[in-house]
């Protein structure tokens, strides 16, 4: 089979979350199962385009409403992602160094998403699959059934993959002439309370919609930022597929970022070396449990709780743990964290700011991992986590409960709770503090016994092929 995959981000070329690990590795896994598979996504000035090489593909021109532009597709030369790799440049839009966070995001994903279509749309074949990612990439389903220039494609299945239902890209009905002339008795394929809603409309139009964990599918039915009833009335055609990693990418025996390769049974040595180092790193002491959270600092994650919940840990629990926060987003909770650090100095340290070196050193040296997320689709920072023999402390919400089992059931190996609260987030800590300093040899056998878990990407790419083959 021929598969496209059309997304915002992809692990290396350009990610801001687990949205850019799971496009960098599925289509990857795809490939080696014998198909071809190519993934297509927008041109932003990041380091992997001037570190590598590049051939012109395709050249053309298009409108987004009375707005002529042109576009250059571009293709990696040696396809050493995996798969093909093909970037779209437009300038003016596309042309910047972050992925989203611009006034004129509709304009930029919009006129990409034609761009895609418009190019799809001049082949002499056509692809098997069209796979769209999230509301970016949103509206392909729609135009590739109803915009006339597209019709080459109306035939063609598209798939969409709900990451985050919390975005949905919503835009006015006066930018609904930024579309090619599209089948106006279809407008309410558009359309969601009023607005343009890209999430909304690939829901509807795409042939297949998935989740990225079961249990987030469920929950998309009664807290889903509004499109509750969109989901209940989708459900025939929806169904979850747990997102894999790429054990390739994270493996602590060869992960080239740690102080030391471990496996399962040298891991209380590899840890405690890795952990020396980000305690000499950040003025922590290594002697006691070091707990951290990685990730985006914004609601949906919990992350405005972790200066109060940190601050009450180290309280209640004597003072006898450590906190390293990686992280940005929301200014507030960004100030709060700098201040805790300055009042907790030896027990507290953050480190504001993106760095894939140090994420991954903390997944091998740190002893235990905070999710308190309100939302969590699938998350992929706990599976890492237990790649690496770190102890997952979860809520329980979407795939952080299809991933972790308490360690207080039979075979259990994390730590869940229920509230995204302070005071569940401090008890919480105080049972892995038990654990760490009274329970060692339980500690032990839960980590090795997590770093045998296979959460890698064979079984779920083989899902997607399945899904894609009943569509034939
Ligand atoms: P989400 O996509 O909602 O942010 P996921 O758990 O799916 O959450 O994926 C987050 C990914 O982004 C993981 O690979 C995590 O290691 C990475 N990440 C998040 N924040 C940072 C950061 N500040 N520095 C490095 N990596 C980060
Ligand atoms: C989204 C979700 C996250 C998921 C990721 C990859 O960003 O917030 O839970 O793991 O997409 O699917």
């Amino acid at each position: 089979m021929e598969i496209i995959h059309v997304s915002a981000e992809c692990y290396p070329v350009a990610k801001v979350g687990g949205l850019g690990d799971v496009v960098g590795a599925l289509p990857k896994y795809q490939a080696k199962l014998g198909h071809i598979t190519k993934v297509v996504m927008p041109m932003y000035r990041t380091k992997f385009l001037y570190e590598n090489d590049w051939e012109l593909v395709h050249q053309s021109s298009q409108y987004l409403g009375p707005q002529w532009f042109n576009y250059n597709v571009i293709k990696e030369k040696t396809n050493k992602l995996g798969f093909d790799l093909y970037l779209v440049d437009i300038n003016g839009l596309l042309d910047r160094e972050k992925v989203y966070g611009y006034d004129d995001d509709t304009e930029r994903f919009t006129s990409f998403q034609i761009a895609v279509c418009d190019w799809l749309s001049s082949w002499q074949h056509k692809p098997d699959i069209v796979h769209v990612h999230d509301h970016p990439t949103g509206l392909i389903p729609f135009m590739m059934k109803y915009c006339y220039a597209f019709r080459h494609l109306a035939d063609v299945s598209s798939i969409v993959t709900i990451h985050n239902a919390q975005y949905q890209g919503w835009m006015g009905w006066d930018k609904s002439y930024y579309l090619p002339a599209w089948d106006t008795w279809k407008g309410g394929l558009l359309e969601w309370n009023n607005t343009i809603n890209p999430l909304a409309s690939a829901v509807k139009c795409a042939w297949k919609v998935t989740t990225v964990s079961y249990s987030y599918l469920n929950e998309l039915k009664y807290m889903s930022n509004g499109l509750e009833n969109l989901f209940e009335y989708e459900k025939g055609k929806s169904v979850g597929i747990l997102n894999g990693i790429d054990n390739e990418v994270w493996d602590p025996a060869t992960d080239h970022f740690l102080a030391k390769n471990y496996d399962a049974e040298k891991v209380d040595k590899g840890k405690s070396k890795n952990k020396k180092e980000i305690c000499g790193q950040f003025g922590l002491d290594g002697d006691k449990p070091l707990f951290v959270f990685i990730g985006r600092l914004v609601g949906e994650k919990a992350a405005d709780l972790l200066p109060d919940a940190i601050s009450s840990s180290i309280y209640q629990h004597h003072g006898n743990c450590n906190f390293l926060v990686l992280g940005s987003g929301e200014p507030d909770v960004e100030s709060h964290l700098e201040t805790i650090k300055h009042q907790f100095g030896g027990y507290v340290n953050t480190y504001i700011g993106y760095s894939e070196s140090l994420s991954h050193l903390l997944y091998a040296g740190a002893d235990f991992l905070l999710m308190p997320s309100r939302v969590e689709p699938c998350g992929l920072n706990q599976m890492y986590a237990l790649r690496y023999g770190t102890v997952p402390i979860v809520r329980s919400t979407g795939g952080l409960i299809d991933t972790v089992k308490d360690f207080g059931e039979y075979h259990g190996f994390g730590i869940r709770f229920d509230q995204a609260g302070v005071w569940d987030i401090t008890y919480s800590v105080g049972r892995a503090v038990d654990l760490y300093y009274h329970k060692k040899n339980l500690l032990t056998w839960m980590q090795q016994y997590m770093m045998g878990i296979d959460h890698s990407w064979e079984s779920s790419a083989n899902e997607y092929l399945e899904l894609y083959e009943g569509l034939k």
